[in-house]
């Protein structure tokens, strides 16, 4: 396979896909930080608009369920004056045993140029960029349990919006991260962005071989791991990537790794609390929690919009990229 850096970047190492946050530079996220910045007061304006991908036709193709990511993706390109497609896997004809290549070729045809593709099976959105014409760009929306970028791009976002800076952050990341693409994005974009300490927090059934070559340290009590953090990341137990039981129960799970208040007071008392969504109340954090003044959660969808505008107009050329956005750092 293709080293990704290698694909979804320009000769010039600017972005033209956007697959995977691994591979990346620090000025390609703190660019991407940047155009999205710019574009969180467009929401603000009476015309939520700007022309910039006017007469760009983007292509969303999901083929798992999604609430955020497709609707924010969306209103990002509606918001960038851009036509949408969504294409509706249902009944669409792959439904009839349409390869997913000959599905792309054809709206190819069409004259897409963009696809943002949602897939079960990890590599599906790297495996479309090897194949699409060179004028267009693909977006990664999450496949299977590789990377989440948007989403990850989109939590560096809202924790900049709460943080001074991120080099003194200890950033606490606690639930399923064995089959989280969640995880694992935002564990290549904190150790990029230069975080001190990345703790991930799982029972050892939950946790991949050899995680710590990912740049974090391990813990598997929460009580301890919780110490003194300053953003707390919760996840969802994912049972539709799970093979068999790999927990006793749902009940004894919330016990050991729930956030709950008496918890959450062993962090930093102005800690955020993180959650990309569907949060599962009860199973890995309370309501209190979830809605509580230390929640940033409906924030993360918010910011979503302006993140994935950022990321779209810098893959179709229309926003300054890694190497005509001067940064001080590396
Ligand atoms: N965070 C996230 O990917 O949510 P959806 O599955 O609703 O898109």
């Amino acid at each position: 396979m293709i080293a990704e850096h290698n694909l979804q970047l320009d000769p010039q190492k600017n972005l033209h896909h956007f697959l995977s946050i691994e591979g990346l530079s620090r000025k390609h996220l703190t660019s991407i930080l940047e155009a999205t910045h710019s574009f969180t007061n467009v929401a603000e304006q009476s015309v939520k608009k700007v022309p910039l991908l006017r007469g760009k036709t983007i292509v969303n193709l999901f083929f798992e369920p999604s609430t955020r990511t497709r609707n924010t993706f969306e209103l990002a390109a509606k918001r960038l004056s851009a036509d949408v497609l969504n294409i509706d896997i249902n009944t669409s004809a792959t439904s009839k045993g349409e390869s997913l290549l000959d599905m792309l070729h054809n709206l190819e045809a069409m004259h897409c140029d963009m696809f943002i593709i949602r897939h079960a099976y990890s590599g599906a959105a790297h495996f479309m960029a090897q194949h699409v014409a060179p004028h267009i760009s693909v977006i990664n929306a999450g496949d299977g349990c590789h990377e989440h970028p948007t989403q990850a791009m989109l939590d560096m976002f809202t924790i900049m919006q709460h943080k001074s800076g991120f080099a003194l952050l200890k950033v606490a990341i606690v639930g399923d991260i064995l089959h989280s693409r969640v995880a694992r994005s935002q564990i290549h974009a904190l150790n990029i962005l230069g975080v001190e300490e990345v703790r991930v927090v799982a029972p050892k059934t939950l946790l991949p071989t050899a995680v710590e070559t990912l740049g974090v340290h391990v813990y598997h009590h929460l009580d301890a791991a919780l110490q003194d953090v300053d953003v707390i990341i919760m996840l969802r137990l994912q049972h539709e990537r799970m093979q068999g039981a790999l927990l006793p129960s749902q009940g004894e799970y919330f016990k050991n790794y729930g956030l709950t208040e008496q918890r959450l007071a062993l962090a930093k008392s102005d800690a955020i609390v993180m959650h990309p969504g569907p949060i599962n109340r009860g199973v890995e954090i309370a309501s209190s929690i979830a809605d509580g003044t230390q929640s940033v959660i409906l924030q993360q969808v918010t910011y979503g919009i302006a993140t994935r505008m950022a990321i779209m107009s810098m893959t179709l050329g229309r926003m300054p990229n890694h190497s005509s956005h001067p940064s001080t750092t590396e």
